[in-house]
């Protein structure tokens, strides 16, 4: 067996063993891990709170030229992100005309055909499905990589952009916020975390608002100080349900305790030079609530083409140095980087008000809780009894 605090604080697995070329990278990525040990177990208790949301700010207005808000992705009533069930809500309220659908970042394809209800369920089908919008970002211009292939299901293949489907990130609990979107590119290292979300507030009303003009300093603030307010407490099951609190005391303890041995993992497990490492959920997830500033993206396998649906793309990618071809559903950091070894890498996001807020993963890829942990069980191998995947998900429910 392995002594408690080894599986629990990735630092004391990994720090003084760590030792890389790149030190940039592993300043970050020990900085990132360090933190489970530092933190410990009392930050998974969640003692953060749930501020009222403030009507008058510019986070819910409509900033831009086609009726859409941050909070028209943000949404409260879905956990602060978008779910297919508060979408198909507000399709069929709408007929497919609320602001959330415009063909520009929401159909599956710009050139969708949008002039009937019927052809907007088509064009949005994917959006209703998984919660995803589709991102669309030139290839960098000093790639590492070529493109060979896009076997794009919605023909919205271009030679020189690539569209992929993420979700909306929740807004919530800003202190513990490391990353600001997916492919972390709006993060500058040494600028705070404020000026990153500044940085997405001004890029959202360009393009998801398609406003002509950036907004001004003033709704950039307020935009900001909105998001700094959200948290979101955990919500323990009451006393009186004695049987659901038992399973969530046994969930936190797997997803702390029970050892995963890390391997293949993009971001982590080349960067530190450790084919294996000995971890847990918390390795990666430092605080149930989420993965601080410091923390780096990873590839932890939800892009390997064998996880492919009929509804994603597959990109085909050579890498110039080594000749390698490799085969991604997203491209993840590689899209802002251009870098070979970023190809898939993805942040892990804050784990709070999961319970509200299906499909996970940043393609919606995993469409329960329990999805998720048959996903880490296989991928991982960690043999979770059929109780113990209960009781992961239980806590994972109370996050
Ligand atoms: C090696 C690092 C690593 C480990 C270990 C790890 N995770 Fe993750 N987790 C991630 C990353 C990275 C993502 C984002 C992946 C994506 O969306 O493609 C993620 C995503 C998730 C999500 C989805 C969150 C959302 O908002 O969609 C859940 C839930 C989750 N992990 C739970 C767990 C549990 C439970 C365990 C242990 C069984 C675990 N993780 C172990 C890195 C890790």
């Amino acid at each position: 067996m392995f002594p408690r605090g080894e599986s629990s604080g990735g630092a004391r697995i990994l720090g003084p063993a760590i030792r890389m070329r790149r030190p940039f990278l592993r300043k970050w990525v020990s900085r990132a891990l360090g933190l489970a040990a530092a933190l410990g177990a009392g930050a998974a208790r969640g003692d953060d709170s749930t501020p009222a949301p403030v009507p008058g700010s510019a986070f819910f207005q409509s900033l831009g030229s086609n009726g859409r808000a941050c909070a028209s992705r943000h949404h409260p009533a879905d956990g602060w992100t978008i779910t297919p069930r508060g979408l198909r809500a507000r399709f069929d309220a709408s007929g497919g005309l609320d602001p959330i659908f415009q063909r520009t970042d929401a159909a599956n394809c710009p050139g969708a055909d949008v002039s009937t209800a019927e052809a907007r369920r088509r064009a949005y089908s994917v959006l209703l499905a998984r919660g995803v919008i589709r991102v669309t970002l030139p290839v960098p211009s000093d790639a590492e990589f070529t493109v060979l292939a896009v076997d794009d299901p919605h023909g919205c293949a271009s030679p020189t952009a690539l569209s992929v489907y993420r979700r909306p990130l929740p807004l919530t609990n800003f202190d513990v916020l490391g990353t600001v979107v997916w492919d972390g590119r709006h993060t500058v290292a040494d600028r705070a975390v404020e000026d990153d979300l500044a940085a997405q507030a001004v890029e959202a009303t360009l393009t998801h608002a398609q406003s002509p003009r950036p907004p001004t300093a003033e709704q950039v603030r307020e935009i900001v100080e909105f998001q700094r307010g959200l948290g979101r407490r955990r919500r323990e099951p009451s006393a009186a349900n004695a049987r659901t609190a038992e399973a969530v005391t046994r969930g936190e303890g797997i997803f702390k305790t029970r050892i995963l041995l890390i391997n293949g993992v993009g971001g982590l497990n080349d960067v530190l030079e450790k084919p294996f490492i000995v971890g847990s959920c918390a390795t990666c997830h430092d605080t149930p609530a989420g993965v601080r500033r410091a923390a780096a993206l990873l590839n932890i396998g939800v892009n390997d083409p064998a996880r492919r649906t009929p509804d994603l793309p597959l990109f085909t990618l050579r890498c110039r140095a080594t000749g390698e071809v490799v085969k991604t559903l997203d491209l993840g950091r590689a899209l802002v980087t251009g870098a070979c070894r970023d190809i898939g890498k993805i942040k892990a996001p804050v784990l709070r008000g999961l319970a509200g807020r299906a499909p996970y993963f940043h393609n919606g890829s995993a469409a329960t809780l329990m999805d998720v942990v048959e996903f880490y069980n296989a991928r991982f191998q960690i043999r979770l009894a059929p109780q113990e995947k209960a009781d992961l998900v239980a806590f994972l429910s109370t996050l």
